[in-house]
């Protein structure tokens, strides 16, 4: 088995599940298009039984997608499962993901069943998608909050009848990372046959953590991670596909790395938000409005020396331009001056000093000074138009 960390990418499931987010089949299509070029390993598609909607868009993605592994949600229920199957039909690369809740909370009070019911569940369900696809994924899902030895019970029932991944979500992004690294490593010590499975994590961000509790995964031995674009996903979200991309990138502690295009990052985030009408918060990762933006005096000062000294990435990196220097009443003299030679203009030092202290009188008043405010001041001081 190849030491690859496979991206799975959910925002067509997870991610869609956000209210007011639903997607049509175009809508669909045009992101998994992309989702394609760049470079994710596994395309989650939908939930077909959901509603005809989401099995015409399972159907068409995988009649679109050519090399990608197209996946298709299920519960452990056999009308689930051949629906999906059926929608997958044209998939050159078809995957069922079933699966059921393992947690004591979902097993007594939200499938008010048995653990032993479960893993009898379990691996019929496994059975059945067997019928029509080899690549079955297996989720327990609750597993954050599922007992070990339980879980291991489940993990290895599933593995028995050919689950070829087993999906350990954490599905209330309740867990610690250590915890969370700890359970991916039990499992592997624990379970008969696991060699033969690939680990995947699946975090939710309800306490902030999935992105940590993913990486806390990779490094104990899961081989895949399920995210998505910008992080979008129920309530608070999934594990944002950018940043663990990045954060593998970066840290180079992962040799085997991802197929990821990263100069594609940008413009993948900028599109499923528009498509999805869901902003990205501007100080998000990777992708925010001001993830590559410098205010303050301090670092824009250190920014314009040496970009290294405040910038882990290079914006070109992920298809950002290029950073930028941004005028407010907390900059100083170094970033006024980068930007007013942006305006091919040269101040002398004693013209930088006076002007310095009339941007600060702008800058007072106004949240950001741009292109126009700084044309219109410095046209008033050399007494000529600064276009
Ligand atoms: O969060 C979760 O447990 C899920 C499963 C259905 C995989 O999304
Ligand atoms: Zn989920």
């Amino acid at each position: 088995m190849d030491n690859r960390i496979h991206i799975f990418d959910t925002t067509l499931r997870d991610g869609e599940q956000v209210p007011g987010c639903r997607l049509d089949t175009k809508g669909k299509l045009l992101i998994a298009e992309q989702l394609e070029h760049l470079g994710v390993d596994i395309i989650e598609a939908g939930f077909p039984i959901s509603s005809p909607g989401d099995f015409e868009s399972v159907s068409e993605i995988s009649k679109l997608v050519k090399d990608t592994t197209v996946c298709g949600l299920t519960r452990a229920v056999q009308k689930d499962i051949e629906c999906a199957a059926e929608a997958l039909k044209h998939a050159k690369r078809p995957r069922i993901h079933t699966g059921i809740g393992t947690s004591d909370q979902h097993v007594f009070t939200k499938i008010k069943t048995t653990r032993e019911d479960i893993i009898a569940r379990s691996k019929q369900a496994v059975k059945w998608a067997k019928n029509f696809v080899d690549d079955v994924e297996f989720y327990a899902e609750d597993a954050g909050r599922t007992e070990n030895a339980f879980l291991a019970q489940v993990i290895e029932a599933a593995i028995s009848e050919g689950a070829t991944v087993v999906n350990i979500p954490d599905t209330t992004g309740y867990c610690l990372p250590e915890e969370y690294g700890a359970k991916i490593k039990y499992l592997i010590d624990n379970v008969k046959g696991i060699e033969n499975a690939i680990i995947s994590t699946h975090c939710h961000n309800d306490l902030g953590l999935a992105t940590a509790n993913s990486i806390a995964g990779i490094q104990n031995g899961a081989r895949q991670i399920e995210c998505t674009i910008n992080g979008i996903g129920e309530r608070a979200g999934n594990t944002s596909l950018e940043e663990v991309v990045m954060i593998m990138r970066k840290h180079n502690w992962m040799k085997s790395d991802t197929e990821i295009d990263a100069t594609r990052l940008n413009a993948m985030s900028r599109l499923v938000s528009e498509t999805m009408r869901m902003p990205v918060q501007p100080n998000k990762a990777i992708v925010g409005s001001n993830a590559f933006a410098h205010s303050s005096g301090i670092h824009q000062d250190g920014v314009i020396k040496n970009r290294d000294n405040y910038e882990i990435i290079d914006p070109a990196e992920v298809g950002v331009d290029e950073s930028s220097i941004v005028l407010t009443a907390r900059s100083g003299r170094a970033a006024l001056n980068y930007r007013v030679e942006k305006l091919n203009v040269n101040l002398t030092k004693e013209e930088l000093e006076k002007v310095y202290h009339e941007f600060l009188k702008v800058a007072d008043k106004h949240d950001v000074v741009d292109d126009k405010l700084l044309k219109s001041m410095l046209s008033e001081y050399l007494m000529t138009n600064v276009e």
